[in-house]
């Protein structure tokens, strides 16, 4: 059997240095002539896209557990293209996975409830949705063979010039969800399916592309084994 490409991802939080790191990463795939690819979820290009875009941009709202079906489907619609590729060969980046699906998700409370007299000990926010819940639909997509989270924190993230206008560009809810990710980085490398690294997203760019290249060179020669499931 020949070699299939690596199925590589890029995790984070918002403004964590995410897509230049990934576009820096397939350019440097390209310079070493491996045949490489660039994709990234959400895919806001197909109908189920759109309908996430205009979620995102609060021009529409939608069901918790309705926007995080769509943002699922968007990766499933994607899958036979992705195994296509992955089969002949093609090494593929994916900025934002299913990782960011649960983490986004699982990250939603409900309003602290107004108590008449106000409590000495904080209220722990109640979750809209379970992370198993949460986790379900993305369960038996292609497993990443590499996943590289650039962890920052929250603060400093926002600093580097400020967070956008999209729904979740808020530092608290940044903060949740960097709980989840680390949550999620354990299980998957307890799992043993699929490596998980954490790396400082919070250093220089040019530090932050020699990491990711440490990690990636070895991968770069193809791989004989199959394509694995997540979470199967
Ligand atoms: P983007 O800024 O990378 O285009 O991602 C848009 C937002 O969507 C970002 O705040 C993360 C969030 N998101 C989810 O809530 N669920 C998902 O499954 C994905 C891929 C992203
Ligand atoms: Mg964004």
């Amino acid at each position: 059997m020949s070699k299939r490409g690596a199925f590589i991802v890029i995790e984070g939080l918002d403004r964590s240095g995410k897509s230049t790191q990934a576009e820096t990463l397939l350019k440097n795939l390209q310079d070493a002539k491996i045949p490489s690819k660039l994709i990234k979820f959400p895919d806001r290009s197909t109908p189920i896209g759109k309908l996430i875009d205009s979620y995102l941009r609060s021009e529409s709202e939608l069901d918790d557990h309705a926007i995080h079906l769509l943002f699922s489907a968007n990766r499933w619609e994607v899958v036979p293209s992705i195994i296509k590729d992955l089969e002949q060969g093609t090494t593929i980046i994916c900025d934002r996975y299913a990782f960011s699906g649960i983490a986004f998700s699982a990250s939603k409370v409900h309003p602290p409830a107004k108590s008449a007299s106000p409590s000495t000990f904080p209220i722990q926010p109640t979750p809209k949705l379970s992370y198993e819940w949460c986790r379900s639909p993305d369960i038996s997509l292609p497993a990443p063979d590499l996943t590289l989270f650039l962890d920052i924190l929250p603060e400093k993230a926002k600093a580097r010039g400020g967070y956008g206008e999209e729904r979740y560009e808020k530092e608290d809810v940044q903060e949740r969800v960097r709980e989840v990710f680390i949550r999620i980085g354990e299980e998957i490398e307890s799992s043993g399916v699929g490596k998980w690294v954490v790396l400082d997203g919070g250093l220089e760019k040019e530090e932050v592309e020699k990491s990711i290249w440490d990690e990636v060179n070895p991968l770069t020669a193809g791989l004989k084994t199959p394509i694995q499931k997540l979470w199967d």
